[in-house]
């Protein structure tokens, strides 16, 4: 594990937060965020050289970082990564569920390896980090789940059939540990983003695309999400102003779905 400090204050100040999946995309925008506020941010994923880049931005931005190596499907690194929090920084009080992975095929066409793929990273990945981290979100100071969803869940398109199912489970979900977990104080909440315009994840699916007429024509918004529209509202979830808030999805599609 790298380690690498620096002081700023703000609206996360002495929070610690994890951050999966922020070796690149939304996740890097995301820890990023939430280290100018001030955030003490654990991140994590396989790539290390992109993780250790992340680390240093976060740095030179004047923020607080150690990165985690790892893949999140495997309990030792989800241990390991509760552990960096826990060792380094003092204890966890924000997790963002946000690593997964996308492989698009109609359903006739789905192989079990992409399916197991998926459901287990999407999906029991993301339930067993946060039973990893509860001890700790439970342990007095209030704290929060943000969990990364899709529109896809709730308006879904061909050849996403088990993306958007994943997705939809871990909704369920948010709902679920929002009333079993509530009364404990864990705000837990979800992001559910549009097509995202400076994200890996949605490259392939754009360049396949008309953006103009095949989706930005039923976005009011007319224009595509950013990983900077999700960095903050992540970091509205996760801070103070949005105590209240317990088990909603909160839509980053631009009005598609209103
Ligand atoms: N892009 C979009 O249009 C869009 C729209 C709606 C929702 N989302 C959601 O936003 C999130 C991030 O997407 P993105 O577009 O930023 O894609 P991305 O850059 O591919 O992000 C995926 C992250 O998950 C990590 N990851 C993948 N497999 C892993 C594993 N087995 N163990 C640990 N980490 C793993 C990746 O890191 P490593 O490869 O280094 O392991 C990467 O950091 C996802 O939850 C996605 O479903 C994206």
């Amino acid at each position: 594990m790298v380690i690498a400090m620096n002081a700023q204050l703000s609206r996360l100040v002495d929070k610690v937060a994890v951050v999966t999946g922020s070796t690149s995309g939304i996740g890097e925008a995301i820890a990023r965020a939430f280290a100018r506020e001030g955030a003490l941010v654990v991140l994590t994923g396989r790539r290390a050289d992109l993780g250790e880049r992340v680390m240093r931005r976060i740095i030179d931005d004047g923020g607080q970082a150690a990165f985690v190596p790892g893949d999140l499907t495997l309990p030792e690194t989800r241990q390991a990564v509760v552990s960096a929090a826990v060792e380094r920084f003092g204890g966890l009080d924000i997790l963002v569920n946000n690593a997964a992975v996308a492989r698009f095929a109609m359903t006739d066409e789905v192989g079990e390896d992409d399916f197991d793929r998926m459901v287990t990273l999407n999906y029991k990945a993301a339930y067993f980090m946060t039973q990893a981290a509860l001890p700790h979100l439970l342990s007095g100071r209030r704290s929060r789940i943000v969990n990364i969803g899709t529109l896809g869940a709730v308006k879904s398109w061909p050849g996403a059939s088990v993306y958007n199912s994943s997705k939809a489970a871990l909704e369920s979900l948010t709902r679920t540990w929002a009333t079993e977990y509530g009364p404990g104080g864990v705000c837990v909440n979800m992001i559910s983003p549009g097509m995202v315009a400076d994200a890996p994840m949605s490259q392939p699916v754009l360049a396949q695309l008309d953006v103009d007429t095949q989706i930005l024509s039923g976005v009011p918004a007319r224009r595509l999400c950013t990983t900077d529209d999700i960095a903050a509202a992540a970091l509205f979830l996760a801070c103070a102003d949005a105590d209240y808030l317990h088990g909603v999805r909160l839509p980053l599609d631009g009005g598609l779905t209103a």
